[in-house]
């Protein structure tokens, strides 16, 4: 197959080996060859074999291991990193300038094949780096283009946000207990109407405040609610938790 890519992921941990997973799954019908390379394999030959490089071990070690490999990279790689808060520019410096570079902004759904990925394209980056960058990770997920300067914020709503909604998964869940549904039934009806409202938005593209609206009938249950949910801050308190954990990012990032 003239069109074939041949795929190396290094590090095969949490995100690695789900990424594997999406990969192989979709190997055969996307024309895609995947390799994992674990602590220990040799990666003396990865540039030789591979067009695509997807750099999954933990942050402190990604730059260690680009400059690594580096004498093995040229202009006809891609060279994908998910480190969380390493600088493309960082990356670029240690693989050596060559290659094009995509840092991944990707988030723990991936692990279910529900990620979001933020591509953010370093200077050398072609159209066809970030072509096969949106090709490996749309096996995990959805994917999108950032520039760098939205990272820290994009980090807060996706990478930070799953933590946000498990809170509130459990408040829900609470709730329901709170006003006598079974505890399974109130945690599996909860990640129900989550799933489903969520879903709704996704379909109907609708904005959120008017479906919120259709289902807060004058006079009604739901808007006693509604209104108690802005009397105790919720907007505010979402607000803030992203913007703080967006700081915070800023801040660790350097
Ligand atoms: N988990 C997520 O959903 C998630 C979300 C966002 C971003 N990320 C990013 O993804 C990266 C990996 O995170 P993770 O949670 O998957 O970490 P992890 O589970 O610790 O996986 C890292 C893997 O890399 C391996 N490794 C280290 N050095 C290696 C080498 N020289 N050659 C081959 N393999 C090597 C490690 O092996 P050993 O165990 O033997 O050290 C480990 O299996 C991090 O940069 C993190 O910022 C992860």
């Amino acid at each position: 197959m003239a069109s074939e890519l041949r795929i190396g992921l290094i590090g095969i941990g949490k995100l690695g080996s789900a990424l594997l997973a999406g990969l192989e799954s979709r190997a055969a019908a996307q024309g895609l060859r995947v390799k994992g390379y674990r602590r220990g394999d040799s990666l003396a030959n990865v540039g030789t074999d591979h067009d695509v490089l997807v750099v999954c071990v933990k942050p402190a070690q990604t730059l260690e291991l680009l400059r690594q490999i580096a004498p093995q990279l040229g202009a006809q790689h891609a060279i994908l990193s998910v480190a969380a808060g390493v600088k493309v520019a960082d990356l670029e410096t240690a693989s050596g300038g060559r290659a094009g570079v995509v840092r991944v902004v990707v988030n723990t759904p991936a692990a279910v094949g529900h990620g979001v990925s933020a591509l953010i394209a370093g200077r050398a980056a072609t159209s066809e780096t970030l072509r096969r960058a949106h090709a490996v990770f749309s096996a995990v997920g959805t994917t999108c283009e950032i520039p760098e300067s939205q990272a820290d914020a994009v980090t807060s709503l996706t990478a930070c946000g799953p933590a946000f909604v498990f809170q509130i998964l459990e408040a829900f869940t609470d709730a329901g207990i709170a006003n006598g549904v079974p505890a399974a039934m109130s945690l599996d009806l909860s990640v129900q109407t989550l799933i489903g409202a969520c879903e709704m938005a996704r379909q109907t593209k609708r904005p959120p405040a008017e479906l919120r609206q259709q289902v807060t009938t004058p006079g009604g249950a739901t808007i006693e609610g509604v209104v108690a949910l802005e009397r105790h801050g919720l907007r505010a308190a979402l607000i803030e938790a992203v913007t703080v954990s967006a700081e915070k990012a800023r801040k660790l990032g350097g």
